[in-house]
């Protein structure tokens, strides 16, 4: 009965669909399901959030202010810190974050406490989705029973699935709709559930066995990403060592046209997912007895890699007679990635953070992000201007944002540690420009 009603609430694009968390993940997929026609509310526990979204400010790269204002203004998002809208909605994704603690163990608090406001709000004939990235066995060990305990029975008047979201924030060429959805419910009729709500969204929906396979399949998506650039990183500590420039060999290597992936070094790994989703998969694998090493050894190296910039930059200024304590250093970039401004666990913080505790003058220039905090020291972003980089003993490329002009830039500084290889291919005089 409640299926029957769901599908023609689904396919009628009648279902009132409520998105918990208003983040990176959870307003685009809001708004995506707001166009298709969904009446969509956007739950968040942040007021400030909430005020800021109601009054049409975007926080996300991939949602122009106007188009949310639109959205707004016709009824069809509405955003609210109000949890009795659970009581009204057919369907709830929950997508909030998923950190690690200090102890880089999973903390999975905030998922706790959006699921226990579901539960406590069941009514039989929902459709609930996990979104959040987590440890394979979250849905089926934690969300179901809270369910269950609630009168809920899955696959009869509960379709509760993991749905991983692989959005990448910025990447204009793969929107959400481009992205396939992989879904994996509980029972085979919860599966379907929400790969049929998924396909009023997505082009293309895939089908897996249950949730664990789902939520393990974005862990290693992640893993592999992870793994692959700590690769990338330990490759380039040993090219410097051998004096050779890691992207030409690199780039060289990536010319065979099958069984090669190329991803590149930076100053470390940064953002909400890369470098802390594998630790989800880490401390499962730990409590079944097995120590997932390539995970460890990766983080190692990436860890490693801000330290290793401050050396390169300290022996670059060195041959120039130069030390770092009293050195201006201009940092070009500190969102954990190009285009975006996003600081979370960027490793360009860690970057200015050491090179002013050994006592360098440190400023930074990023479009994106207008102030950041060192240590409780308050920074503002500078305009990259001649005179700029002119001043700077050293220049640090740390995000190699595309509004940046690297010609310029090679051309004006008289020392670059390019730490992104983003003056790769601009001619530059002996000694200049000290790449990763
Ligand atoms: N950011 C990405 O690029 C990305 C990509 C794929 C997957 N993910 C995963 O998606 C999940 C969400 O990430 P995000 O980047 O959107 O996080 P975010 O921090 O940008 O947004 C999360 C939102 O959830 C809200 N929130 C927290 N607890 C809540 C609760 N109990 N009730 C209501 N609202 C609550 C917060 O106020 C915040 O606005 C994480 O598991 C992340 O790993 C993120």
């Amino acid at each position: 009965m409640s299926e029957a009603r769901l599908v023609d609430l689904i396919r009628s694009h009648t279902a009132r669909l409520t998105v918990i968390g208003q983040g990176y993940v959870g307003l685009p997929l809001a708004v995506e399901f707001a166009r298709a026609g969904f009446p969509v509310t956007g739950l968040d526990s942040d007021a400030g959030r909430v005020a800021a979204l109601r009054l049409g400010h975007s926080h996300s790269p991939d949602l122009e202010d106007q188009d949310l204002i639109g959205l707004v203004r016709d009824g069809r998002y509405e955003v609210t810190s109000d949890f009795s809208v659970l009581e009204r909605s057919d369907v709830v994704i929950i997508c909030v974050p998923t950190p690690l603690r200090k102890s880089k163990d999973p903390d999975i608090s905030f998922v706790m406490a959006a699921a226990e406001a579901v539960a406590a709000r069941f009514r039989p004939g929902k459709v609930i989705i996990l979104e959040s990235t987590t440890y394979p066995g979250t849905t089926e060990e934690l969300l179901l029973p809270m369910l269950e305990g609630r009168g809920a029975k899955a696959g009869e008047n509960l379709f509760l699935a993991f749905s991983p979201e692989r959005i990448d924030p910025g990447n204009r060429a793969f929107r959400l709709r481009d992205i396939p959805k992989v879904v994996g419910g509980v029972t085979t009729a919860c599966t379907q559930m929400a790969a049929l709500l998924y396909r009023q969204i997505v082009a293309k929906v895939l089908e897996v066995s249950n949730p664990t396979v789902a939520e393990l399949a974005k862990l290693y998506e992640n893993v592999f990403r992870n793994v692959n650039i700590a690769l990338a990183n330990e490759f380039a500590l040993m090219c410097g060592r051998l004096g050779v420039r890691t992207r030409e060999v690199i780039d060289a290597a990536a010319t065979k046209p099958f069984g090669f992936l190329p991803f590149y070094p930076g100053p470390g790994i940064g953002g909400h997912c890369i470098g802390i989703d594998p630790f989800y998969l880490a401390w499962k694998m730990r409590l079944n007895g097995y120590e997932a090493r390539f995970i460890h050894v990766a983080d190692e190296i990436n860890q490693s890699m801000p330290a290793h910039v401050v050396e390169l930059l300290t022996d670059a200024l060195n041959r120039r007679r130069r030390c770092l304590h009293g050195a201006k250093i201009l940092a070009l970039g500190v969102a954990y990635k190009r285009g975006v401004g996003d600081i979370r666990e960027s490793p360009a913080l860690e970057v200015l953070t050491r090179l002013r505790d050994k006592g360098a003058a440190v400023s930074y220039a990023d479009p994106y992000v207008p102030s950041i905090s060192l240590d409780g020291v308050a920074l503002k972003s500078v305009e990259v201007t001649d005179g700029e980089l002119a001043a700077a003993d050293c220049v640090v490329i740390l995000t190699d944002h595309p509004e940046f002009d690297y010609r310029r830039i090679v051309e004006v500084a008289p020392l670059v540690v390019d730490t992104r290889n983003a003056t790769w291919g601009i001619p530059a005089p002996a000694g200049r420009v000290i790449a990763l």
